[in-house]
């Protein structure tokens, strides 16, 4: 329990959060398509090496969430495997275990998170390979009469099976019940079903005795939806993220990191920053645990191509240390400037 609780504290420690690099190959091959690289096996590998082998990004992250290819990889300078590069470094290595979201039966439109039949023996392995941590993500739509308790429910009890059979085996988990912001729902509407979905998630975690000091929340800010023709600014974003976390997150919950689905990176950052700025006294960390909000820059300039792999280094490293700067709340428009 005590190993839990300190993996969890090391994963939100003052000004890190962690680098969600867990992209499943069908996901990964989308991105290699927005830059025209082909996604093999050697190319993710070859990305994922330009990422990890950022020099500094130790100081801002904290912990990288791998896929189960990416952990099975090494370096492509010395072949040392990444969850041993990564732990010299001083990085946790982490590990996606959910299955994906699939349609769920009955319900158009809605979608439940699968992969916990033979979780427990995979999760040993994924110990026994240097995994700390782990992540599960359940999705959440909003439309026309959905989210249905139903869904909601499903998604959570998964959620506690999950974080329950993590625990057992001393893995920390990331508990990732994500409110999608696509459609045109205004921030009002993702206050709601984030509050409802989050008040299901603690109890369902509650009801199968999950330590809560031993997990990490991941969830959605409080947003307006992507097609929402009002915007909420960046102070309105963080004023209701803040007060609906602290309406239905346990204060026993020792980080909260959130993800950047679908936002800029810029005002991902500046989310997160203003939240930690609020002056308001809060029980847990706030913190990042990006996806693409950490890579997009680093992405582009690296292209697929090895020449330009310093040049996409420096680009995610800036970025990891805006975001470990807003994670304590002293990030500032100037350090852009500086980059
Ligand atoms: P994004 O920050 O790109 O949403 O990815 C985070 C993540 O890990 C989603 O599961």
């Amino acid at each position: 329990m005590e190993d839990l609780i300190q993996i969890a504290n090391t994963i939100v420690a003052d000004g890190k959060g962690i680098l969600a690099a867990d992209e499943s190959t069908p996901t990964c091959t989308k991105r290699f398509e927005s830059i025209s690289v082909e996604s093999t096996k050697e190319s993710r590998n070859a990305y994922r090496d330009m990422l990890f082998g950022t020099e500094g990004m130790e100081n801002h992250i904290s912990g990288v969430i791998l896929f189960d290819e990416t952990l099975r990889q090494s370096t492509v300078a010395d072949g040392t495997l990444y969850p041993e590069y990564l732990s010299a470094k001083g990085v946790l290595p982490g590990i996606k275990v959910d299955k994906g979201a699939k349609a769920l039966a009955g319900h158009d439109g809605e979608k439940v998170t699968e992969g916990l039949d033979g979780l427990r023996e995979r999760l040993a392995e994924y110990s026994d390979l240097g995994s700390k941590f782990a992540k599960w993500r359940a999705v959440i739509t909003i439309g026309e009469d959905i989210p249905s308790r139903t869904c909601i429910e499903a998604n959570a009890h998964a959620l506690a099976r999950y974080a329950a059979l993590c625990q057992e085996v001393g893995i920390v988990p990331i508990v990732e019940p994500e409110v999608l912001m696509d459609g045109d729902h205004t921030i009002d509407d993702c206050f709601v079903e984030t509050e409802e979905t989050l008040q299901v998630v603690f109890e369902e975690l509650f009801k199968q005795g999950v330590l809560l000091e031993g997990i990490i929340l991941k969830p959605n800010m409080i947003i307006s939806a992507l097609d929402c023709p009002e915007q909420a600014s960046v102070e309105e974003v963080a004023e209701a993220t803040v007060e609906c976390l602290l309406r239905v997150v346990p204060a026993a919950v020792p980080g909260i990191c959130f993800l950047s689905g679908g936002q800029s990176d810029l005002v991902a950052t500046q989310h997160l920053n203003a939240m930690n700025d609020l002056g308001v006294d809060l029980p847990w960390r706030l913190s990042f645990s990006y996806g693409r909000a950490l890579q997009a820059a680093a992405l582009k300039a690296w292209s697929g191509d090895a020449a330009k792999v310093s040049a996409a280094q420096q680009a995610f490293l800036h970025r990891a240390k805006c975001n470990g700067a807003a994670a304590t709340g002293k990030y500032n428009e100037e350090m852009e400037a500086s980059s």
